[in-house]
């Protein structure tokens, strides 16, 4: 295993993490997972293949979905016990996404979901994912948005008089590269690309772009979680779909 980070194993972000992602309003609830799903193809009788899959809900969901085959990896130890406790029956495996080079066998649908933004070399990590895919096959992944990851002092937003959020401040988005953020814990490790760096690396590995989505909560989210607007500033999060001919 490299030298990555593994911030989901740290006991205090492994709780924050948890309780995140019970919320029901969760912006991954919302507004990621439907985007997700809106790229995906149909899965009947894909080999499906699932990078950084977390507690494996959304293996689980490709089953749903009839694919023949769902691998999940994880570089965190705690994740992975949990996705085997509560998806019987799907393979989990540990797997430092930014090495790839001990997967086996090529998939039909490679998934990643919100975990691209903790590796390194996205143009190896794309290479290796191109390399994983059946001529034909898709990849479809999210991240945290090229605008979120940009400030090197972290995200942040003018209020107005009022408090509430007015405008997001830009900065740093030129200057790619490690970013030492605190999210639930301090010191997370993310990695900021630009949006063209992002494509690029899809394009230059023989993946062409099908599809993106920046998603924009509707009306009724934003009438409802008044705090949604925010996204009409700023999407949260980036998502493609890229397909190997
Ligand atoms: C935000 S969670 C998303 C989990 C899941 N994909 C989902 O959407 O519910 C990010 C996941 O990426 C995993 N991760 C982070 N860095 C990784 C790496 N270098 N290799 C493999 N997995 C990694 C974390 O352990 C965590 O489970």
């Amino acid at each position: 295993m490299s030298a990555a980070q593994n911030i989901y194993d740290n006991p205090v972000f492994f709780d924050g993490y948890r309780k995140l992602r019970e919320n029901p309003d969760s912006a991954n609830i919302l507004l990621e997972k439907p985007a997700l799903f809106e790229l995906s193809p149909d899965l009947t009788g894909k080999i499906v293949l699932d990078l950084g899959c977390g507690y494996g809900k959304n293996c689980a969901e490709f089953y749903r979905r009839g694919a023949k085959s769902v691998v999940g990896v994880d570089i965190s130890e705690k994740m992975l016990e949990v996705a085997k406790s509560e998806n019987h029956g799907i393979r989990f495996e540990r797997l430092d996404m930014n090495d790839l080079s001990a997967l086996k066998g090529k998939f039909d649908v490679i998934f990643s979901s919100l975990a691209a933004h903790y590796i390194e070399d996205f143009d190896k990590f794309a290479e290796a994912v191109s390399g994983s895919l059946n001529s034909g096959g898709y990849f479809i992944f999210s991240q945290e948005h090229p605008l979120t990851t940009a400030p090197v002092k972290g995200a942040s937003w003018a209020k107005d008089a009022d408090g509430n959020a007015d405008h997001y401040i830009l900065t740093d988005y030129g200057n790619t590269g490690e970013r030492n953020t605190s999210w639930i814990v301090d010191s997370v490790i993310k990695y900021h690309r630009t949006f063209s760096e992002i494509l690029n690396a899809l394009i230059n590995a023989g993946l062409a772009i099908e599809k993106l989505i920046e998603p924009i909560p509707s009306r009724e989210i934003i009438s409802r979680l008044p705090g949604y607007a925010k996204d009409l500033h700023k999407p949260s999060f980036l998502l493609a779909r890229a397909r190997k001919y």
